[in-house]
């Protein structure tokens, strides 16, 4: 098949003890020929098919430079005097690719994938596969309309050339993990990601808890709401548990059978309310609970006035906000939560959730994407917390609805793993080694030289893993850069200029 040219020839297949096998094979490559872990190569089986492979391991071969040879240099006070890679007749580089796929072409020119079956020969001409091959082999979108434009494939090779790396559109409907250590470009992925997909329209939500997505939102022409200046959820959006938790001075078991009570009555009608309704519920169930008279108005008037008296308190908790005239194609929305406290941020996501939830399930509003950093803080893995029902339960069947999440953290040990493996596709950046072994079940075939290569690559790479209805194989992608730079409210400041130093 003439599908490489001789540029794109780095290097032939070798024969020893393992190679070529049907799961490896190695090569020498030519000396101006430099590949990374994770760079795809071919090699032709036939003349319709070759098996696609991916670098795994290398090895640089020189004689010159054994422990007795350098020994002998040292002794002698000589320098190395022997011919370079290029004409030497001993010192070459070895590299290992683990066989992924083998690709037919078919009569029609249709370029078919299907597992690896056949067997390398030693003596083959090893390439860089073409574009249109790499894209099968992916699973990424050749067409630019209906892709997801994210950067390049991280590999190096001699002559640098750029391989777009586009995903699928569709594959954000099955929700997206970015993960990795703080500073290695979550954000900045994410505000990327973020200006493709309003490119096709679906409407995007940033719950914003460090200010780190305002910026995109007002270039992207978004609006932006604060908690309690203009954005308020609804208290009928609550559980009864996380109503009861507001209300801190109301313990007694009397007092919160009332409130559970008020509560449950209220909800059971299936129809929003208000705090004044919530209070005015209160006063029913108070006159049925308590002993005498006497003993019910004492009892009504302590749980109505601590209960309007906390309910004050929380400036996030009241009207009705109006989702369905927000939500418009290519809307995009902040929820600012900048300073707002931990506890108060779970109950204004996980109503937020609620209520988004329920609009989209009735078709009021459109499919939408909501992306949420510090995620550990939302769906954590060994807790509770208000939003982790609601997260596990979007990404377990969000998809059906056209509910999408993007869930970003730098602390992958501590988000729930039943979340992230409902995240079919997955950014990993650099990460810390503690954290490594929490990324395993969702690094899919990515190898351990890929990861291991994240923390000594530039900011904005990271690898790109999903399954095969996203992206078939892990591949490293070099981030691109945001089309509104204006936007990276993550750099951090200079702090020396700032105190004049
Ligand atoms: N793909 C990229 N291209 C250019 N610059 C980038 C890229 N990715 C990250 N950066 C730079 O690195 C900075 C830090 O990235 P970012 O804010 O995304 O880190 P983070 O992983 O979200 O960190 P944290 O966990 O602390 O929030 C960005 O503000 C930006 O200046
Ligand atoms: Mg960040």
């Amino acid at each position: 098949m003439a599908i490489a040219q001789d540029k794109d020839i780095i290097g032939s297949v070798i024969s020893d003890e393992e190679s070529p096998s049907f799961e490896i094979f190695r090569f020498k490559a030519k000396h101006d020929k430099h590949v990374a872990p994770g760079t795809l190569v071919a090699v032709a089986v036939s003349e319709n098919s070759f098996l696609v492979a991916r670098v795994s391991a290398s090895h640089e071969y020189n004689p010159h430079e054994s422990s007795s040879k350098v020994t002998v240099r040292d002794a002698l006070d000589i320098s190395p005097d022997y011919p370079g890679e290029e004409i030497s007749l001993t010192i070459h580089r070895l590299y290992e690719a683990e066989i992924i796929d083998e690709v037919r072409k078919g009569s029609n020119g249709i370029l078919e994938t299907i597992p690896p079956q056949s067997l390398v020969k030693s003596s083959s001409e090893v390439f860089v596969p073409p574009l249109e091959v790499i894209n099968a082999v992916i699973g990424l979108e050749v067409d630019p309309h209906k892709s997801l434009d994210i950067g390049n494939l991280a590999i190096t090779l001699a002559e640098e050339r750029d391989i777009p790396v586009r995903l699928k559109r569709e594959i954000i409907q099955r929700h997206v993990f970015i993960g990795g250590t703080t500073g290695s470009g979550k954000s900045y992925a994410a505000r990327v990601l973020a200006e493709e997909i309003h490119k096709h329209k679906i409407p995007v939500i940033f719950f914003d808890t460090q200010f780190e997505f305002v910026p995109i939102a007002q270039q992207l022409g978004g609006v932006v709401l604060e908690p309690g200046k203009g954005y308020q959820v609804k208290l009928s959006s609550l559980t009864p548990d996380e109503m009861t938790e507001l209300l801190p001075t109301l313990r007694n078991a009397l007092h919160v059978d009332i409130l559970t009570n008020a509560f449950l009555r209220l909800k059971e009608k299936n129809i929003p309310f208000t705090n004044q309704e919530f209070l005015s519920q209160i006063d029913d169930v108070s006159q049925e609970m308590g002993q005498s008279p006497a003993q019910q108005e004492t009892t009504r008037k302590i749980v109505h006035s601590r209960a309007e008296y906390h309910l004050k308190q929380y400036d996030f908790l009241g009207n009705d906000f109006d989702w369905i005239s927000v939500i418009k194609p290519s809307s995009v929305i902040n929820i600012d939560c900048k300073g707002v406290n931990r506890q108060r941020l779970q109950l204004i996501l996980a109503a937020t959730l609620r209520e988004l939830q329920t609009l989209r399930k009735e078709n009021k509003i459109e499919p939408y994407v909501i992306f949420i950093d510090e995620a550990h803080l939302f769906v954590p893995q060994d807790e509770e917390s208000a939003c982790k029902q609601i997260i596990r339960e979007g990404v377990r069947t969000g998809r059906h609805f056209g509910i999408v999440f993007v869930l970003i953290t730098q602390s992958p040990l501590d988000i729930d793993k039943k979340a992230i493996r409902q995240c079919n596709t997955r950014f990993l950046f650099a990460i810390e080694p503690d954290q490594l072994q929490a990324i395993q079940g969702v690094k899919a075939d990515a190898t351990q030289e890929m990861i291991d290569k994240l923390p000594k690559a530039p900011v904005g790479t990271c690898i790109v893993s999903g399954t095969y209805e996203t992206i078939k194989h892990a591949i490293p992608v070099r981030i691109r850069k945001m089309e509104t730079p204006e936007a990276d409210a993550g750099k951090a400041p200079d702090i020396f200029a700032k105190v004049g130093g």
